[in-house]
C-alpha cells in the first residue's frame, strides 16, 4: 500500500520470505527495512561487503555508488543488486540471496539516540575504550554495532558495542586509532568527556545466537575485540555451558590488552582457552605464546576440538583476517551457516 506521506513511496516484496514493506523515494531498500523493523542480511551498509546482495525480480531501480568487489559487472548484468545501495523508482520484487530466520525473528527497530562521552581510556598505544551515556535505553544483541556521529566535524562511523546488552544506557566501544583517521584520531584530544554525539542503531547480523550446542569459537584481530567482548560477557551471563575458545591476532605483545580481564572471565567458564597469536614478534624472546597469523594458528586448535559440524563461530575485525579465517573455520568442522562475521570495512565518506 502507498504511504500517505508527501514523498513518493513504493511497495517492496521480499522473496522467498514473503515480507512486504514500503520504501520511500530517498531511502535505500535496506534503510526502509531498518525503519520498519525488518532485519535483512547486511554488514557495512555502504556497498563494500556484499552481505546484502540480492536479485531484482521486477521493478525499476537505481544503484548508488558501490564497490565492484561487492558487486561485479557480470553480477550486475544478471540483475544482482546491493540492497544498501538500491533506490526504488517503482514497486519492486526482490529475491534475497541470503536470509536468516533467526535474524528476521529477532529484529530490533533502528532508533536515534543522543549521547554524551563519559570516558576515553587508553588500552594500548593505538586502542581506546570510548564510553558514552545515551538518552534512552538501546536494546541490542551482543555483537551488534551502532553508527556514531561526531556533530563537529560531522563524521559518522560504525562501532560495535563492547558492553553486554544488559547495560543499555552506558555503551562502551573499543576503537583502534588511525593517525589520520577522521573519527578515531579525535579520541586523543579532539573530543573529551562531556562531548555530545549522536548514535543510530542497532545494526549488524553477527550477534550471539542462543541455545546452541557445541563449542563457541570467537576470533578477532585489532578492534575486532569490541563485539567479541560483548559476546563473551553475554555468553557468561546466559549461564549456557559450552567450551569457549577466544582467538586474537595482534602484531606485537604491546598490542595485547585486557589480559587480566580475559583471565578473570575465563575462570567463569568450565572449558575456556584464550589463544593470542603475534604476527610480528620475531625479536621478542620473552613471548612464549603462539606466533604467526591468527587464522593459521587457529587451524590446529580447531582440529583438537574435533568439531564435526558442531559449534558456532563469530569472526570480527579487518576484512583480510575474516576472509582468511572463514575457510579455516569451515575446514575445522564448523557449518558455513554457523559462521557469523563482521568485516570492519573502511568508511567511504
Ligand atoms: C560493521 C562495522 C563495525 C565496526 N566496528 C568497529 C569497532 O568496534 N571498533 C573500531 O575501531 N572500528 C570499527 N569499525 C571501523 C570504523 O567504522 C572506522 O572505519 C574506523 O574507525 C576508521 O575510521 P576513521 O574515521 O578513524 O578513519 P578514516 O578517516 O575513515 O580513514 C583514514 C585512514 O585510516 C586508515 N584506515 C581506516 N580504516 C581502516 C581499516 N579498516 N583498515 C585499515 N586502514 C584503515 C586508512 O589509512 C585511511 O586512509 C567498524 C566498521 C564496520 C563496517
Ligand atoms: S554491501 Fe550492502 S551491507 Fe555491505
Amino acid at each position: 500500500m502507498r504511504s500517505m506521506s508527501l514523498k513518493e513511496s513504493y511497495n517492496v516484496r521480499l522473496e522467498p520470505v514473503g515480507i512486504e514493506m514500503d520504501v520511500e523515494e530517498d531511502e535505500t531498500v535496506l534503510e526502509a527495512a531498518f525503519r520498519q523493523g525488518v532485519s535483512l542480511m547486511h554488514g557495512c551498509k555502504e556497498g563494500q561487503c556484499a552481505s546484502c546482495k540480492s536479485i531484482l525480480l521486477a521493478g525499476e531501480i537505481e544503484l548508488k555508488k558501490y564497490s565492484t568487489f561487492a558487486l561485479n559487472d557480470m553480477e550486475r548484468e544478471q540483475d544482482h543488486i546491493l540492497l544498501c545501495r538500491t533506490l526504488a523508482y517503482s514497486d519492486l520484487e526482490i529475491e534475497l540471496l541470503s536470509y536468516d530466520e533467526e535474524l528476521l525473528s529477532r529484529s530490533i527497530p533502528v532508533k536515534d539516540f543522543a549521547g554524551v562521552v563519559t570516558g576515553i581510556t587508553r588500552l594500548t598505544h593505538d586502542m581506546r575504550l570510548l564510553e558514552v551515556a545515551i538518552d534512552q535505553p538501546l536494546k541490542f544483541w551482543a555483537g551488534q554495532y551502532a553508527d556514531i556521529t561526531l556533530p563537529e566535524p560531522g563524521i559518522t562511523r560504525s562501532f560495535s558495542m563492547a558492553n553486554p546488552p544488559g547495560e543499555t544506557q552506558t555503551l562502551a566501544f573499543i576503537i583502534k586509532k588511525y593517525p589520520d583517521g577522521a573519527f578515531s584520531a579525535q579520541l586523543d584530544g579532539g573530543i573529551d568527556i562531556g562531548a555530545e554525539l549522536r548514535l543510530r542503531g542497532p545494526f549488524g547480523t553477527c550477534f550471539r545466537r542462543e541455545d546452541r550446542d557445541g563449542p563457541l569459537i570467537l576470533v578477532g584481530g585489532g578492534s575486532g575485540m569490541s563485539p567479541l567482548w560483548s559476546i563473551l560477557q553475554d555468553h557468561i551471563d546466559s549461564g549456557e555451558q559450552r567450551p569457549v575458545r577466544l582467538f586474537y591476532g595482534a602484531r606485537t605483545a604491546d598490542d595485547l590488552f585486557y589480559l587480566d580481564e580475559i583471565a578473570a572471565l575465563g575462570r567463569r567458564i568450565a572449558d575456556f582457552a584464550f589463544i593470542p597469536a603475534l604476527s610480528d614478534a620475531d625479536g621478542d624472546t620473552a613471548w612464549s605464546g603462539e606466533r604467526g597469523m591468527i587464522h593459521e594458528v587457529m587451524g590446529a586448535y580447531l582440529n583438537d576440538l574435533d568439531l564435526d559440524g558442531e559449534g558456532d563461530a563469530y569472526a570480527c575485525g579487518p576484512p583480510p583476517m575474516i576472509d582468511a579465517a572463514i575457510p579455516i573455520l569451515q575446514l575445522g568442522g564448523i557449518e558455513s551457516d554457523r559462521i557469523y562475521f563482521d568485516k570492519f570495512t573502511p568508511a567511504t565518506g
